[in-house]
């Protein structure tokens, strides 16, 4: 099934086509609903939108939040996708935080996989004998990384295990992410692509051409899966 791909003008309006679809969740499910976001800068636009202009028209409570990918940094450090989630939407938004369920950058990552599994393995429903999201988020780096799957490490597809660590090869940074094969088990996959600067990785993966076999996001398949793609 082809791919949408949905074109927007800036990260207001991005924000605000994602709350609308997180509110459709919620009412379409009549129960919460499980989500996995993932980390960078563009999160951070889209959570300062939700804060600003839909802290009380959706109901987060009813969200659980998982992440895609961590960097293995404490909660503290700017580094940490959690962290800045926390401060910049967290705790404006949720008087109690019992539905985020962060991955711990400090814990040692083998250990920290371990529990991940174990949790997302108890929480969430399964199916391939993997957990189910309801929504996962993805951001694409200018390398055509996605969650913390780099070019070079696609073997990450294949892990029959939801979580993994990994390694950012152009800093050598301790990473945990999603597998490629638990990204593509969820109900729907979004990516959200800001920047003019991987217009031209996108056309490869659209079109299949150029270096597109060795982009990580090029096998991210799914049957819901959305582009969305800010217009510059
Ligand atoms: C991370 C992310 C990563 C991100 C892309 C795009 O932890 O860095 O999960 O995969 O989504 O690098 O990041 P931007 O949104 O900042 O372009």
């Amino acid at each position: 099934m082809n791919p949408t791909i949905t074109k927007l003008n800036n990260t207001f309006e991005i924000a605000s086509y994602l709350a609308h679809k997180l509110d459709k969740l919620l009412h379409e499910n009549k129960r919460p609903i499980n989500i996995a976001i993932s980390g960078g800068n563009t999160p951070k636009e889209i959570f300062k939108h939700w804060v600003s202009h839909f802290k009380d028209e959706i109901n987060w409570r009813n969200i659980s939040f998982y992440w895609v990918d961590e960097r293995c940094v404490p909660a503290s450090s700017s580094e940490s996708n959690y962290g800045e989630a926390k401060r910049l939407f967290f705790d404006t938004v949720l008087t109690t935080q019992d539905n985020v369920f962060p991955i711990v950058g400090d814990n040692k990552p083998r250990e920290e996989v371990f529990l991940l599994n174990s949790l997302v393995k108890s929480k969430l429903p399964q199916k391939n004998n993997l957990p189910v999201f309801d929504l996962i988020l993805l951001g694409m780096g200018t390398d055509g990384h996605t969650a913390s799957i780099f070019p070079g490490q696609l073997e990450l597809f294949n892990l029959d295990e939801a979580y993994t660590t990994s390694i950012n090869p152009h800093t050598g940074q301790k990473r945990i992410t999603l597998t490629g094969k638990a990204i593509n088990n969820a109900n729907e996959v979004c990516f959200i692509i800001t920047g003019s600067d991987k217009k031209l990785v996108i056309e490869e993966i659209f079109n299949k051409s150029g270096n597109w076999q060795s982009y990580p996001a090029s096998f991210i398949i799914n049957d819901n899966l959305e582009w969305i793609i800010e217009e510059i």
